[in-house]
Parts: structure tokens; C-alpha cells; sequence
């Protein structure tokens, strides 16, 4: 029997027409949403990414605001640009895309946004929230594998999730937010000893290790659910996740494709945050 494929489009679209009416319903409180993308240097990546969030909020009814600056930037010009940001009022999330030329160091910029502002869940302040199960912003990809587990009616509790990556953007949070939904979680990482035979155990396996086809049908449980972090660009130009898919289907009981897995679940989940960040700020709902 072949997976059901998790259309990870049609949840993100779900996701932001939820935002799209969070972002109506502040403008007409007062006035809309507004992100600030902060971009440095030219990483064709981080370009497309970047682009993609702004169609989003475009698509939401969120103002946004774009700072591209040059690979060069010295780290004070950053941080006065993020304090910039932190004192303006009328702005309610703040992102720097990541990665960061070396002159700069990616923990002094997270931590120099206003935690109420930092709609990517980077700060130690929200990390330590997320960890304690409190309300605060999660970070936008772990938070997407979670919605689409939930949208798919997929039950969490009691089942062994295996997460393999360990990353503080994806594999940590993924392990945190499914031990908060009660699942059992095991993560495993390069130095995993036996890994096939921990992600055989798996009702739920979440991939973030950042290498193409890394995990094959022969380590999956049949009928397991698969979702698929992974974002790897082959030689051809195409792009491939951390599973092999083509095997993993005829396998698994549900898997993400990709792309259009969790790839569009990451910028819908920035956007429900951004309106979230509003909305607190105003003071409504
Ligand atoms: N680079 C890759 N993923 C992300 C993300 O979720 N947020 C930011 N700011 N940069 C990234």
C-alpha cells in the first residue's frame, strides 16, 4: 500500500487564511501587521526565502519591510538597525535570515531581538519558554511539522516520535514540541549507534539531518508517519529531502514530499506568528 502524501501547500494555505483574517481583524483595530526582514549579503537561498516570506504577507494582508544589506555589514550597524526596529512601535516581528556572513555572530543578532518581537523563536528567552511548555512564539519549521501532524488527525500521544538532526532550529524544537504533545521522543544524531533500529521503532519520524536520501525504506516501520525537513539541492539543480521518497511510500502510512512538504509550512507559520505578535500588541483577542 502506497503513503498518503501530506500536501504541505494545502495545509500552509489553511494556516494563512487563518492569518490573513488575525490580520484583518487588527487592521481593523487599528492597523495591519507589519514584519521586518532583515537580509545580509547575497546567499542565493536566503534571497528566495526572503522574496517568498514577503509574498506571503503580501498574501496575508501583512505589511512588510525589507533591510538588504551588503555582505560587508559590520555586526553594530546590524544590531543598531534591530534596536532601530525593537523601539518602533508600529513594527511586531522582526527576522534576520540566517545564515550570517562570518563577521557576525548569529547568537548576538538573535539576542538582540525584543523576545515579544521574535516571530522566529530564535531568542533564549522564547527557547526557554518553549522548553517550560509556555505561551510564547515557536519556531516557524518545528511548528509546521506539528501543524501538519495535528491537520492530518495524526495521534501524537503516547506514540514514539524519533527525530533524527539535532539542530537548535529544526531537530531540537521538533523533539521539544512533540514531547509537549506526549509523545515518546528519541533523537538521534550522527554519532547514533544502530540508528536503523531506533527509526524502525518509530510511529512518527520527523528527518532533519541536511543530507539527501539519507533515510531509505528499510528504516522505516510500515505504516509510520514520515515528515521530511530536509531541503538538500542536488547537483542537477533539483531539490530532494532526507528521505527516499520513491521507497519510503510504498512504506510508510503518511510522508511530506519534497518540496511542497514542510517547505511551505515554515514562512504560513511565520505569518500566524507575525499576527499573533499584533494582535498581543494591540491588545485584541
Ligand atoms: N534560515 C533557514 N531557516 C531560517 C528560519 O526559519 N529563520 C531565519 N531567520 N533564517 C533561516
Amino acid at each position: 500500500m502506497s503513503a498518503k502524501i501530506i500536501d504541505g501547500k494545502e495545509i500552509a494555505a489553511a494556516v494563512k487564511a487563518k492569518a490573513a483574517a488575525g490580520a484583518e481583524r487588527c487592521r481593523a483595530a487599528g492597523r495591519a501587521p507589519c514584519l521586518a526582514v532583515i537580509i545580509v549579503g547575497e546567499d542565493p537561498a536566503s534571497k528566495v526565502y526572503v522574496r517568498n516570506k514577503k509574498r506571503a504577507c503580501e498574501a496575508c494582508g501583512i505589511t512588510s519591510l525589507e533591510y538588504a544589506l551588503p555582505a560587508d555589514t559590520a555586526q553594530a550597524a546590524l544590531l543598531a538597525l534591530i534596536e532601530e526596529l525593537n523601539a518602533d512601535d508600529d513594527v511586531d516581528g522582526i527576522l534576520c535570515q540566517l545564515p550570517l556572513p562570518g563577521q557576525i555572530a548569529e547568537d548576538a543578532v538573535t539576542g538582540a531581538i525584543l523576545p515579544e518581537k521574535d516571530v522566529d523563536g530564535f531568542h533564549l528567552v522564547n527557547v526557554g519558554k518553549m522548553l517550560s511548555g509556555k505561551d510564547c512564539f515557536l519556531p516557524c519549521t518545528p511548528a509546521g511539522v506539528i501543524e501538519m501532524l495535528k491537520y492530518e488527525k495524526i495521534p501524537i500521544a503516547g506514540k514514539h516520535a524519533v527525530v533524527v538532526g539535532r539542530s537548535n532550529i529544526v531537530g531540537k524544537p521538533a523533539a521539544a514540541l512533540l514531547l509537549k504533545e506526549n509523545a515518546t521522543v528519541t533523537v538521534c544524531h550522527s554519532r547514533t549507534a544502530n540508528l536503523a533500529e531506533i527509526t524502525r521503532q518509530a510511529d512518527i519520524l520527523v528527518a532533519a539531518v541536511g543530507r539527501p536520501g539519507f533515510i531509505t525504506a528499510d528504516m522505516l516501520s510500515p505504516g509510520c508517519a514520515v515528515i521530511d525537513v530536509g531541503i538538500n539541492r542536488l547537483s542537477d539543480g533539483s531539490l530532494a529531502g532526507d528521505v527516499d521518497f520513491a521507497a519510503a511510500k510504498e512504506i510508510a502510512g503518511f510522508i511530506t514530499p519534497v518540496p511542497g512538504g514542510v517547505g511551505p509550512m515554515t514562512i504560513a507559520m511565520l505569518m500566524k506568528n507575525t499576527v499573533k505578535s499584533c494582535k498581543l500588541r494591540l491588545g485584541i483577542e
